[in-house]
């Protein structure tokens, strides 16, 4: 059980591979010529050129071996030797009526896929720069799960850097560190009044150490003597890290966002010098103006890329170290297919030589894939990266607290959610805030920048976060209402005539929009799938009858097909980590 198209495909390269051309070569898709075909393969070419005969004889071929199928109502040949496709109606109701699990087959991979999706530091307050590693990476997990891989999300924070020794300089030199270290974990006001504290004192420490060398310098000699967990640093650090994780667990949640691993950067530290070691004594490390570096250059490459620095001559370690150290203990616990990094794209030199120094020191081998998915930046209506409108750095929490707000103005405007008491209402306005920010970031191509437009995003128009649940909701009550009916569809026989088709066809298309978003680690294909199910049954709401369908048989199969595309909506936004709302 799969898509239309991968069927479709099946037979057609079976009649490829009988003519002895390339069974691949017999790939059909879903039409971009609606009018002309609900499907097309365009393979005669590529076979015709390759065999070395007229691509238009090749194509009839095809179609004669083709045409003692009946599951066919129409196969033509268009221009130079495309094949296009019409499928019977027979064929479509029994597609549908057996359809299982949306006709998405599982993987055979059983080794682990991780999926590093995280990156907050710790206490440094979360941002939006921290938004769309967290929305894309999520949904890309819930995806590879829903096919049956086997992820692993490791939040992956960075808490070993510099920053660390900023703070914990700051609180040694005004004599305050007690503050810290004498913090009730359970005390919950206790633990908010630290996390806003550091909120405070980081980006004061982090502007004095940058205006004075000194202070620069004593937060790098701090971090060291941390990295060598030295005291009082490490305690304090410890304490630091476990309330500033409990601040981040709020965050993520309050986003809807899980972690299988709650890691960081300083987990792997006792990794490093083993590691040191090992790349020295395979002559791959060196010295270079007292520090330790690899180098990661290679041939074929046009432009200069730099040597990583593993250790710094102060004796510190940096990011790209105890990424490569990552990688070693994810090697060692869970032997991973893929290690896939949605990280912002602008930190693609940095993971180009991450991944070429492990490469190089054998730490993984071929079999293991090793991908940044790199994401555009999340830019204002201004055009430039998005801030608060005093111009400061926007918090993450203080941007969901805003989109539920002008959730609950669209919700008012719409006349939407009126007959609820204040908790539901709440919990609608959330839901809708969530879709409406999680929507608006993944529709879009990965790799592309894109404009946060509140309003716009919020609207329950368009395409929205907001319209896709209102969709739903819309055919979720037109199926309680037949309920309270008594009528029952469930079991129905499926009617096809032509006012179904075109839902009916989008039915079959879940997977194939589901595996590509797996293949390029992108949801904006299930994205587009699912707006164009949502507008396609909007027209099939208005166009025909369906519960005041005065044939029952009609009526009952076009009450299945609503449910089949509430379900398909469902599932594709909760993969999407957006959850719909029992009414609206
Ligand atoms: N902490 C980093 C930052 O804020 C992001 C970490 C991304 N993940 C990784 N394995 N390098 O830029």
């Amino acid at each position: 059980m799969t898509s239309i198209a991968q069927n479709l495909s099946e037979l057609v390269g079976s009649a490829f591979a009988a003519q002895d051309l390339p069974r691949e070569l017999g790939q059909v898709r879903v039409s971009d010529r609606p009018d002309l075909a609900q499907f097309q393969c365009n393979g005669a070419m590529a076979a015709a050129k390759q065999a070395k005969k007229n691509p238009r004889e090749v194509a009839q071929a095809i179609v004669d071996a083709l045409s003692s199928n009946d599951i066919f109502s129409k196969i033509e040949i268009a221009g130079p030797g495309f094949i296009n496709l019409n499928i019977t109606d027979e064929y479509l109701q029994d597609y549908l009526t057996n359809l299982e699990n949306f006709g998405v087959e599982p993987t055979d991979e059983d080794r682990k896929i991780i999926l590093d999706y995280g990156g907050p530091n710790i206490a440094k307050a979360m941002h939006v720069g921290h938004l769309r590693a967290a929305i894309i990476g999520d949904a890309v997990r819930r995806i590879m799960n829903f096919k049956g891989y086997k992820t692993l999300g490791d939040v992956h924070m960075g808490d070993w850097g510099t920053h660390m020794g900023m703070l914990i300089g700051d609180y040694i030199r005004e004599d305050e560190q007690n503050i810290v270290l004498n913090a009730d974990m359970n005390d919950s006001n206790a633990v908010q009044k630290l996390m806003d504290d550091f909120a405070v004192r980081y980006p004061k420490a982090s502007g004095a150490a940058k205006e004075n060398p000194e202070l620069m310098q004593e937060a790098r000699d701090i971090t060291v003597k941390l990295q060598d967990k030295a005291e009082p640093y490490y305690s304090i650090w410890q304490k630091i890290r476990s309330i500033s994780v409990e601040g981040m667990k709020k965050t993520y949640a309050h986003l809807g966002v899980e972690f299988d691993l709650w890691k960081g950067e300083a987990d792997v530290h006792d990794y490093i010098a083993p590691m040191v070691d090992d790349l020295k004594a395979k002559k791959l490390a060196y010295t270079s103006e007292g520090a330790c570096v690899i180098d990661v250059t290679d041939d074929q490459d046009k432009k200069e890329i730099p040597p990583l620095i593993l250790k710094k001559s102060d004796g510190g370690v940096m990011y790209g170290t105890t990424d490569c150290a990552t990688i070693v203990e994810r090697m060692k616990l869970y032997s991973p297919a893929k290690m896939i990094y949605i990280v912002d794209q602008r930190q693609s030199l940095h993971f180009q030589q991450v991944f070429r120094a492990v490469r190089k020191a054998d730490i993984v081998n071929d079999n293991v894939e090793l991908t940044h998915a790199g994401f555009g930046t999340m830019n204002g209506t201004d055009g430039k990266p998005f801030k608060t409108r005093e111009g400061g750095v926007m918090r993450l929490e203080d941007l969901i607290a805003m989109a539920i707000d002008k959730a609950t103005v669209r919700l008012n405007e719409a006349n939407l959610a009126t007959d609820m008491d204040d908790a539901e209402r709440t919990d609608v306005a959330y839901k809708v805030a969530i879709a409406a920010i999680k929507f608006a970031d993944l529709q879009n191509q990965r790799q592309s920048d894109y404009i946060f437009d509140l309003d716009r995003l919020t609207s329950f128009e368009g395409k929205t976060g907001p319209y896709l649940l209102y969709q739903t909701v819309r055919i979720k009550s037109l199926l309680k209402k037949a309920e309270a009916q008594n009528i029952k569809f469930e079991n129905a026989a499926l009617i096809i005539q032509e006012e179904d088709r075109n839902l009916a066809l989008l039915l079959g298309e879940f997977s194939d929009a589901l595996n590509l978003s797996i293949q390029n680690y992108a949801p904006h294909y299930l994205c587009e799938y699912i707006h164009k199910l949502a507008q396609s049954f909007s027209s099939f709401y208005g166009n025909c009858h369906i519960l005041s369908e005065e044939n029952e048989d009609l009526r009952s199969s076009r009450l299945l097909l609503c449910h089949k595309t509430a379900n398909q909506l469902e599932k594709a936004l909760e993969l999407l980590g957006i959850f719909v709302p029992i009414r609206m």
